[in-house]
Order: structure tokens, then sequence, then C-alpha cells
């Protein structure tokens, strides 16, 4: 009796997860493996990839094609939120979880299946994120992780697959750990590993070294409707395109690098290169629309809320009833974030230069120094009796 019977298996055609086909059928038992690729946007064929899996022995081989939910559904929301993981890493890799996670548990149901399967190891966030959200959204599905059991080394693995006729790696593999799709890049490993040590330039693919950008600043319009992007230079992008054509022309200045020293929900310190740009440049350029359209005491109060949304998501939390409820409120608080912010691109900063909004609480009459000013200077006085009348009654008591 094997584990389980039928299998979906995330797939991404690297040696890891093509070594799960013949391991989950050979050691474990399981009679049938599907292979699930999703696209989201990482820049790869994935003709190939979906032929290699049947190759190693998948008996179905599937792409799913998710760009467009993955931005308006995951990344669109995680702007809204301003969410970024202590306080720097727009979440590229852990939106993209619950996402691919879906798609297993719909293809599960689909072909009744009854377990999926991944090949994340023990160590990291994200065997957290795909288990968790699979339990959630399908309890009753069992969770297959053989990377996470089989104790194999790199070499062993390998050779491993070589038996069932996976090609060892035929370039030198890359010393890095990648994960990249439409938001960004994420890369860990080889000379990373020494929080000390600057990263290599050859690591950025999508970002350009600040020597080589531009001398002169480029200046863009970013429209938002709802807290939600909607124009480039006040031309209507569909979601896909807005990103794909942000990263590039933020990429080009150099903007959306970030080198961290992270905490994973697993107790581990790591040191994490991320490239960015659409994603940094849409979470700036919104937080300042927010600025300009919330009152003081929503954008105060969203701050805290904004923490535990980015703690949520990064820690596997997509599906849970927190997180719905956080969603309740960050969706009511978006209702009048329209408008347009001007960004200034230049030496790897997006500068905030601009920002108009036909619900704006800017009000020109309260805010001049000018003779127009409308603002009741002596009520100011009142005000501030009675706001310090705790602390002068408290310094009337403990004056020494
Ligand atoms: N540390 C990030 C996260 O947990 C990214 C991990 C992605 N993997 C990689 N090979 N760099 O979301």
């Amino acid at each position: 009796m094997g584990r389980a019977k039928k299998v979906v298996l995330a797939y991404s055609g690297g040696v890891d997860t093509s070594v799960c086909i013949p391991y989950l059928k050979h050691e474990w038992g399981v009679e049938e493996v599907i292979a699930l690729a999703a696209d989201l946007g990482q820049g790869e064929d994935l003709e190939p990839v979906r032929e290699k899996a049947l190759k190693s022995g998948a008996s179905e081989s599937l792409i799913a094609d998710v760009k467009q939910s993955f931005v308006k559904d995951y990344a669109f929301s995680a702007i809204q939120a301003n969410a970024l993981y202590e306080n720097r890493y727009p979440l590229g890799t852990a939106l993209a979880r619950p996402l691919i996670a879906k798609v297993l548990v719909e293809t599960a149901e689909q072909y009744g299946a009854d377990a999926i399967a991944h090949g994340c190891t023990g160590k990291g966030n994200d065997q957290v994120r795909f288990d968790v959200a699979v339990a959630a959204l399908n309890p009753n599905l069992k969770i297959l992780a053989p990377a996470r059991e089989w104790g194999m080394s790199r070499e062993e693995t390998i050779a491993y697959g070589e038996r069932f006729g996976i090609p060892a790696p035929v370039k030198k593999s890359s010393p890095y750990s990648i994960d990249s799709n439409l938001l960004g890049r994420s890369i860990e490993a080889g000379v990373l590993e020494d929080p000390a040590t600057e990263p290599p330039e050859e690591i950025y693919l999508m970002t350009k070294s600040i020597t080589n950008t531009p001398n002169e600043p480029e200046y863009i319009e970013i429209g938002f409707s709802r807290g939600i992007p909607t124009t480039l230079n006040g031309e209507h992008k569909n979601p896909i395109d807005l990103i794909e054509q942000l990263n590039r022309v933020a990429g080009n200045h150099g903007v959306g690098r970030i080198d961290m020293i992270e905490n994973r929900l697993v107790g581990i310190k790591s040191r994490e290169i991320y490239e960015a740009p659409a994603m940094s440049v849409l979470i700036h350029a919104h937080r300042d629309l927010e600025s300009l359209t919330l009152t003081p005491d929503v954008t105060h109060y969203k701050r805290g809320i904004e923490e535990t949304y980015s703690q949520i998501v990064y820690n596997g939390l997509w599906y849970s009833p927190l997180k719905a409820a956080l969603d309740g409120f960050i969706q009511k608080t978006q209702e009048r974030v329209s408008g347009t912010v001007r960004v200034k691109l230049f030496k790897g900063n997006a500068f905030i230069v601009g920002r108009q909004s036909e619900n704006s609480l800017y009000t020109p009459d309260l805010a001049t120094y000018g003779a127009e000013d409308a603002f009741d200077h002596k009520a100011a006085q009142g005000f501030i009796y009675v706001w310090g009348l705790p602390t002068r009654i408290w310094a009337q008591h403990h004056r020494s």
C-alpha cells in the first residue's frame, strides 16, 4: 500500500521536482503522477518543461497559465496592502505559492487525485505555504513532500534521477538558488550566504547596475483606481502589461534591488537578494496616494494592518480567516484611493514628485501660508489647552 494512489505534483523542471516523479512511484508506491507547471511569467518556455515531466515518468503533464490571476488577485491585493515583509521584501515568491496551491487542488479534484506533492525541502518557507494552503482549500487531500524526507545530497539526487532516465544538469548548474516570476526574482545561496559579501553583479537580470543606468531621469505617471494600478503614462494597461512594462522601465534605472537578512518562519535567518522593480515602485506610489486620500486615523491604523498582512502572507496563511478579515478592512479603505502619482526614476531611486486625486483631502486654503489662509489660528489655543491638559497635570504633580 502506497502513501497515495494518484498525485498532482507541483513541477518546475528542475532536478528535485523531476526526481520526485520516480521517487513517488518507486519508493512511496504512488500509481500515477500528474505534473503541473504553473506559468507565473518566469519568462521560461514551459513546453520543454512539460515534456520533461513525461520523460521522467509522469502520466500526465499540464501547464497552467495563471499570470492574469497572479497579478490581479495576488499582486494587486498586496499593493493595496503596501505589503513589505520586514519592511522591505515585496513578497514576490510568497504571493505565488497560494496560487500554485490553488491550481494543484483544482487539478487534484478534477482528476480525482488523493494527494498533492511538491519538491520543497524542510528548511524553507515555501513548504509551509504549500502545505497550509492545500489544507485550507481541501483538507482531505494528502500532502507529499519527498525532498523533505529523502535525505539525499545533491549528488545522490542526481544519481537517483539518472537511474530513471532523468539527465544530470548539462551546464554547470548555477551556484545560486533562484525563484523567478512576473513580480521579480529571489536569489540566495552561493557567495550570498556570507552576509558580509557584496552580491556579484552577475546575479541581477531585471535591474541595471547604477553605473550603467541613464544619466537623465525619467518621469512616469501611474494611475490608480481604488488602490489598483490601471494606467501608465495615461494609457490603460492590462495588469500583466503594466507589471511587465514597469519592470522594464524601473529596472532600466536600477530601481528595485533589495539585499536583506530576513527571518524565515522556520527560525532560520537567511540572506536574500530580491529584484522587484515594478512592485517596489507601485507600493511606494500607492502609499503616497493613500496619504493624499485617507484620513489620518485610517492611514495610521492601516500601517499596523499592513505589517500583520505582510507577515500572514510570508508565513503561508493566505487562505486564513485572519487574512480574509484584514482584506475586508483593506478593501474598505481603498474605495477612494484613486488618482495619479508622478514618479521620477533616477540612479536606483524612485522619487515621488507629484500626486493628484479627485478624492484628495488636501485643502489648499487650510494648508497655505499665504493670504487666503482659512484656518482659525485662535482655535488652536483652546485645542492645545485640552490636548496638553493631562501632561500639564502630570507635571504639576511630579515636578521635583
Ligand atoms: N525568502 C523568500 C521567501 O521566503 C524567497 C525564497 C525563494 N527561493 C529562492 N530560491 N530564493 O519568500
